[in-house]
């Protein structure tokens, strides 16, 4: 979901190119020009998240950095200060004095995107004290194994499978306990796009496999695959994968790939079971054959790739985007009953009795 977000920076160019990224990428950017500005701007935006220059005129970053770690209402607002790379001791003593992270000019956008993504969630993340300890736990462990994940498929590593499957063990609990409608909320204007739909997909899709009733260990096993389900998405360039509007269909092209790579991802990952494959390789395909990766058509989806399918359906449909609303749940499943051959009507039926009970 868009942040809001404070560049404080003199240099007239460079703060103009970073604030054109975030807006292009769905963001609000303020400007300030100095530390004295940034004070100011501060205390009127709230924003989630400051990139700050340390040389400035009027007062630097360094000391502003120290008067933003003092305030009352301000000190948790996590800053990155901005260097060049021969700034080495300074970015030093800006780390002591509780930057965040540093980000080197001039700035690159995919580096730029990550960092917001890791620092521009830290409010959210915050409330999330008010859940119970094992749900505050599992969406911790979830946010890093999926960062992690995503990191070991750039490297070309096989998936942490041991860190997924105990992130998805607590999920299963909130699951069997028909408490999993907070945590779909807890997450919901969290930035990281990927994340978000994962960890909805794979609790929503649990439900389901509870309430058609699935034992725990099955459970696990299918909320394993929701997690894992656009893991793909991760070879996807940032610029269709972030595109705060609707895709052209070149960039829908590009984007269809990610079913295709992560069934290559998962089939190359130890503890992957077929099932989860099942799961993240069909959850495109459709009942009438116009699916993708492999346009395959009715029983030859199976039952768990097109539970796959209804549910990441109704994720999307129900979740906020950057370019729409969230649609409430009746709603998208009159939507979804709507997509003549689409989606399973037997499954889409139960599927429709687990959303009316609630999750
Ligand atoms: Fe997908
Ligand atoms: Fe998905």
């Amino acid at each position: 979901m868009p942040k809001k977000i404070l560049v404080v920076e003199d240099d007239r160019a460079s703060r103009t190119m970073l604030s054109k990224i975030l807006i292009k990428y769905g963001h609000q950017a303020a400007e300030a020009n100095n530390g004295v500005q940034a004070l100011e701007k501060i205390q009127k935006v709230n924003p989630d998240l400051i990139f700050m220059d340390i040389n400035m005129p009027m007062k630097d970053g360094i000391t502003t950095l120290a008067e933003i770690r003092q305030s009352e209402t301000f000190s948790d607002i996590p800053v990155i200060m901005l260097t060049a790379r021969s700034d080495k001791k300074t970015v030093a003593k800006a780390i002591e004095l509780g930057a965040v992270d540093f980000l080197v000019k001039p700035f690159d956008t995919k580096i730029v995107l990550k960092k917001v993504e890791s620092f521009g969630n830290a409010k959210i993340e915050k409330s999330w004290e008010n859940l119970k300890p094992i749900q505050q736990k599992m969406l911790r462990l979830s946010v890093a194994s999926m960062q992690n994940s995503l990191k070991c498929v750039e490297d070309g590593k096989p998936l942490p499978y041991g860190e997924i499957k105990e992130t998805c063990s607590y999920l299963v609990e909130s699951v069997v306990e028909g408490d999993v409608q907070c945590l779909l909320d807890a997450v919901h204007d969290h930035d990281n796009g990927t994340f978000v739909h994962s960890l909805r997909v794979a609790a929503i899709l649990g439900s389901f496999a509870n309430f058609k009733g699935l034992g725990k260990q099955d459970t696990l096993e299918v909320v394993t695959g929701g997690m894992l389900h656009d893991m793909g998405k991760s070879k996807i360039p940032l610029t269709v994968l972030n595109k705060p509007g609707r895709l052209t269909e070149d960039e829908f092209k590009i984007m269809r790939k990610h079913a295709e790579y992560t069934m290559e991802i998962l089939r190359q990952s130890p503890g992957i079971t077929p099932n989860m494959v099942e799961i993240g390789g069909r959850h495109h395909e459709r009942m009438d054959g116009t699916g993708y990766p492999r346009g395959l058509k009715g029983e030859d989806i199976g039952t768990l790739g097109a539970m796959a399918a209804i549910t990441d359906a109704f994720e999307a449909l129900t979740a906020k985007r950057p370019y729409k609303n969230p649609i409430p749940g009746d709603e998208s499943l009159k939507i979804m009953k709507s997509w003549d051959g689409h989606l399973d009507p037997v499954l889409l039926s139960q599927f429709s009795d687990l959303i009316h009970k609630g999750l």
